[in-house]
């Protein structure tokens, strides 16, 4: 396995170097022994020619530069290549200018990855975290793909006695729900329950290219398993608490509290709010719209209580 690494200095030497000579990621993932097959490297276009299966694992606003690196390797590309995403979140397509209305809209991270790299992309997610994934506790996960066959090669080559996952078609339902639950699901007790119909709505929301319904994904690791887990241990969880009782900003929360990675979460409320916006849908997702708001410091945490209050569901 091959991972790329964006190189930074630790401690006066390059990151990849460490992880190469340690077999541990100091910085992102300290304590945890990394395979001797796992080769960090911070040359991502070799890896065009070097991949069969890309594994897409970064934060999301990092894909489409990371995506129009490898396309330059394009004709490189193994024959029989695809793509897995593991990322949650959505894309809010910037309008072409003078386009007069066309363009812009919502893209799912899968499609990104499709349409920059022509190949095709299953997606795996899942009620799990990173910390608890790496430590071997037991957890699961759900592979969306409309290949079965891709299905069960990915489920062979992730699963492990503690890692167990589960296979699906409805590719669009495993990762709308992931997208949804990073855009509202991390903020308390009150939201879950409209969170999880908003999850449920949004989840098959015909934002999709096939709107597919199959409200069983929902029941899936992916679904309100995982809301559940991000609820209550997830990073986007724990700095939404400390925005709100530091008043911090969260770039400034995010050094302190998670060594400087990024949160999905406020960029996941931006992007659907630009995609609401432009939709002229607002009003009918009060509480994604009031995550993002309360992100910009526009509303007032407290203010989200009368988002409840006067939810359309109460009208
Ligand atoms: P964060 O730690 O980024 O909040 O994610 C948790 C999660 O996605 C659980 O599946």
């Amino acid at each position: 396995v091959r991972m790329w690494v964006f190189e930074e200095t630790v401690d006066g030497q390059p990151l990849s170097g460490i992880i190469n000579s340690r077999h541990e990621n100091v910085k992102y993932l300290p304590g945890i022994a990394l395979p001797d097959t796992l080769v960090a490297t911070p040359d991502l276009p070799s890896l065009g020619e070097w991949a069969d299966i890309f594994v897409f694992v970064l934060p999301h606003q990092f894909l489409l530069p990371a995506c129009r690196t490898l396309r330059q390797q394009r004709a490189k590309f193994r024959s029989g290549a695809y793509a897995v995403s593991l990322i949650k979140g959505i894309h809010a397509a910037r309008r072409r200018r003078g386009g007069g209305g066309a363009g812009g809209g919502l893209v799912l991270l899968s499609d990104l990855i499709r349409q920059q790299l022509e190949v095709d992309c299953a997606v795996l997610m899942g009620a799990n975290l990173a910390p608890e994934v790496a430590q071997e506790t037991f957890c699961e996960a759900t592979v969306g793909s409309r290949d079965p066959s891709r299905a069960r090669e990915l489920k062979a080559l992730f699963e492990t006695n503690y890692f167990r996952i589960g296979t699906t078609s409805d590719e669009v339902g495993v990762e709308l729900c992931a997208r949804a639950e990073k855009c509202g699901g991390h903020w308390g007790r009150l939201l879950r329950r409209p969170g999880l119909r908003g999850q449920h709505q949004g989840g098959h929301h015909p934002v999709g290219p096939d709107g597919n319904d199959e409200d069983r994904t929902f029941f899936e690791s992916c679904g309100i398993a995982d809301l559940v887990t991000t609820c209550y241990g997830g990073r986007n969880r724990r700095l939404a608490e400390a925005f709100v009782k530091t008043g911090k900003p969260i770039s400034q929360l995010e050094d302190e509290l998670l060594n400087g990675q990024k949160l999905q979460g406020p960029q996941t409320a931006a992007e659907v709010y630009t995609g609401l916006q432009a939709a002229d849908r607002l009003a009918e997702f009060p509480l994604m719209a009031a995550v993002h708001l309360i992100c910009e410091r526009r509303l007032a945490p407290e203010k989200f209580i009368d988002t409840l209050r006067n939810h359309p569901e109460h009208a």
